[in-house]
């Protein structure tokens, strides 16, 4: 496995959540450029990640060629290094990709070697088609593995993403396969619904994550137009304490202030990239209220209030209960503001406050 690649969660954007298949060489040379002049590079978003339509068809030697609307590679992947990002591509070990393109099956080691010469950075191994021979926890671990050890003989650093949907029990081997990340459910949709489903309920086995192998709850949806901006922070806070990977999905080109104000947050950022890699948890549940708490690297604790209804309520917060002594500095991540310890919060519909406390 290649050391030391997601010491904390991979950060980027994708091309899958909002484009799907309709991207091309610009659209991703556009996004580059966005997500520097916008300053997510710099708050950490650094890999660009291709998903699925990319692919073309194979050469007479078999090397899988990129279709059309990517006439060079290797000269996306320099355009996309020359601004400070990395590039990241995707594929699937069967005979087709989950969309229909051409995959991986028969061709695992040239495609990992075609995607180092490219110069790319992170592989999304998607497992679509070839049931018939990817159908139990060993052929599904074995063609995982076969491509973890092509890409690590491919002569090249590049970010292993394992996307099964959380099938296979893959928390448990995710790393011996050389994967830095993993999924951990079925398809994120940008709905409150689906969100809070994954978010609160299908993270993973806690104790699977850590530092260079996460726990993947699936990509953002911030700022693709189906959530309210409470309901988007709810989103980004939960995926900050399980210290999930933050692929942003929204078209970084158009954002309004609130979309990009979320997503730079370097406060709850901080608390997703904490070095301890520790995967936050649900301390305390009551009906549609629920305490999280995350222990971070500096003794710190992140601790999220949230509200699941669709009404505004209070959450009252008792330190003790949750197992910690009242803290001496207290911060609110969301309103950037120190704030004093209270014994009760009034948190909006489907939102969430989420405080940094300090013993
Ligand atoms: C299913 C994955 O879960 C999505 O994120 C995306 O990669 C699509 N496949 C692409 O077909």
């Amino acid at each position: 496995p290649q050391q030391n690649l997601a010491a904390t969660p991979p950060m980027g954007w994708s091309s899958w959540n909002k484009f799907a298949t309709d991207i091309d060489d610009r659209s991703i040379r556009e996004i580059a450029d966005a997500l520097v002049s916008s300053g997510l590079r710099d708050a950490g978003y650094i890999y660009v990640n291709i998903d699925d339509g990319w692919q073309g068809t194979r050469a007479k030697d078999g090397s899988l060629q990129p279709n059309a609307k990517f006439p060079d590679m290797k000269a996306l992947a320099d355009y996309v290094h020359a601004k400070g990002l990395k590039l990241g591509i995707y594929t699937s070990p069967g005979p087709k990709s989950c969309a229909g393109f051409e995959g991986s099956y028969g061709h695992i080691q040239q495609d990992a070697k075609s995607f180092a010469q490219w110069g790319i950075d992170y592989l999304k191994y998607d497992l679509c088609s070839g049931e018939a021979f990817y159908n139990t926890a060993d052929t599904v671990y074995g063609t995982y593995q076969e491509m973890g050890e092509a890409l690590a003989a491919a002569g090249r650093p590049i970010v292993y993403s394992l996307c099964e949907y959380g099938r296979f029990d893959v928390g448990s081997w995710g790393r011996a396969v050389g994967g830095h990340l993993w999924r951990t459910t079925g398809d994120i949709e940008d709905s409150y619904a689906a969100m809070a489903k994954i978010g609160f309920d299908k993270n993973g086995i806690p104790n699977h994550t850590g530092p260079n192998g996460w726990n993947d709850p699936d990509m953002l949806e911030v700022g693709n137009g189906g959530m309210s901006a409470d309901e988007y922070k709810t989103h980004f806070s939960l995926w900050a304490l399980m210290a999930a990977p933050l692929i942003l999905g929204n078209d970084v080109r158009k954002m309004s202030p609130q979309t990009l104000e979320i997503l730079s947050n370097r406060e709850v950022i901080a608390i997703d990239q904490d070095k301890a890699g520790t995967q936050g948890l649900p301390v305390k549940k009551s009906g549609s209220r629920e305490i999280w708490t995350k222990k971070l690297a500096d003794g710190s604790v992140a601790v999220g209030l949230f509200n699941r209804s669709a009404t505004p309520q209070e959450i009252a917060l008792n330190w003790q209960e949750i197992g910690l002594p009242v803290p001496a500095k207290l911060r609110d991540l969301w309103a950037h503001q120190d704030v004093t310890a209270s014994a009760q919060y009034d948190v909006p519909a489907h939102g969430v406050i989420l405080l940094r406390a300090w013993p």
